[in-house]
């Protein structure tokens, strides 16, 4: 089958300039860190992907179970003629709401967009051979930055899925969730995804599984940085490791040196020096509580008309309706 056709919003460029800034000032400040969205090259996506097969990764079942039950209902309330996803990986759920929406007969357009061009071109390949009619535009980039591009006709459906608006710190996550209430009009929708608070233990086996697919993940960002910035990161000598942050009530995942290092990244023009037992975080992962979904959501502007769970509470699903009186055209 020929490759699909995507809108290209991230170049390879762009992405090695924004993973050299995010190295120089990650690597510089007193906790070193890396934004998440660096996991995600065509390996990371895989690992990625078997991760949600994991026994321990109750989140993807548990939305899933979710969406099975309520698609039909968020066809019925949205009519959407849009389903835009954002952060969509393998849209591999995505597929309960494209059934929902096209079996209420409204749905025209597809808006998958990823910053991981292998993930999205396996997807948009797959869902154009499973839907035939439904008009796919695949989207290179990042939703923090390409949001005000998107096509499609109105009543649009943002969906945001799988807990990856927990990836953001919290002040990220309300810029970004006005961010989506901007780029729609009054009446639209946003699906929201969120990981729920639970006992520490089933969280931190959830980030740090028996078969080491987890730790893969994580160390496959060193693997990026010295693919895409030619460094000498040596895998082995960072250790996996995740931790259940009670205060902030997130998932920290981190990689913590075996042993005093120096690593040189010359794509980015440093050398790094890391002592035993420091560590980079390279994810944090939120958990919500269902008041502090809904407060964050009107906080951003929209009015919640939905909450879901599944049958043990341990996933929400919001769907809600950019607040304001601008009338769709
Ligand atoms: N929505 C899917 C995938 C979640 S994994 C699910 O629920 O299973 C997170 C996805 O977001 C990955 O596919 C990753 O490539 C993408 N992603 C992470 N940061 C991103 C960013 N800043 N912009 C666009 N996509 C991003
Ligand atoms: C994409 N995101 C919601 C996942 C999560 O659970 O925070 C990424 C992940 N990190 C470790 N395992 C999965």
């Amino acid at each position: 089958m020929t490759e699909p056709e995507l809108d290209v919003h991230s170049e390879p460029g762009d992405l090695t300039e924004a993973l050299r800034t995010d190295v120089r000032s990650g690597f510089s400040a007193a906790q070193k860190w890396l934004p998440a969205k660096w996991f995600y090259d065509a390996r990371g996506s895989e690992l990625f992907e078997e991760i949600t097969r994991l026994p321990e990764y109750y989140p993807t079942r548990a939305e899933r179970e979710t969406l099975d039950r309520e698609a039909a209902e968020i066809a019925r309330v949205t009519g959407a003629r849009t389903l835009v996803e954002l952060g969509s990986g393998s849209s591999e759920k995505t597929r309960l709401l494209l059934d929902g929406l096209r079996a209420y007969g409204t749905l025209k357009t597809f808006v998958p967009l990823d910053v991981s061009p292998a993930a999205l071109t396996e997807a948009v390949k797959a869902i154009q051979a499973e839907y035939p009619g439904l008009d796919v535009r695949g989207v290179v980039g990042d939703f923090t930055e390409h949001l005000g591009l998107l096509p499609g006709q109105p009543p649009r459906i943002v969906a945001f899925l799988g807990g990856t608006i927990g990836n953001f710190l919290p002040a990220d996550r309300l810029k970004f969730l006005r961010s989506v209430r901007d780029v729609l009009t009054a009446g639209e929708w946003l699906l929201l995804g969120t990981d729920l608070v639970k006992d520490a233990g089933t969280l931190m086996r959830a980030y740090d599984d028996a078969a080491g697919v987890t730790a893969q993940f994580n160390l496959n960002m060193l693997r990026v940085v010295n693919r895409v910035l030619g460094a000498d990161f040596e895998p082995g000598r960072f250790a996996h490791e995740s931790y259940w942050d009670a205060e902030h009530e997130w998932i920290e995942m981190r990689l913590r040196a075996r042993e005093d290092m120096t690593v040189h990244i010359p794509g980015a023009a440093i050398d790094v020096r890391f002592d035993e037992g420091e560590y980079i975080r390279t994810e944090i992962s939120a958990k919500f509580r269902p008041a502090g979904v809904a407060a964050e959501l009107a906080e951003s502007g929209f009015t919640l008309e939905r909450w879901w769970t599944d049958g043990q509470n341990r996933f929400g699903v919001s769907l809600a309706k950019a607040a304001g009186d601008e009338m769709i055209e």
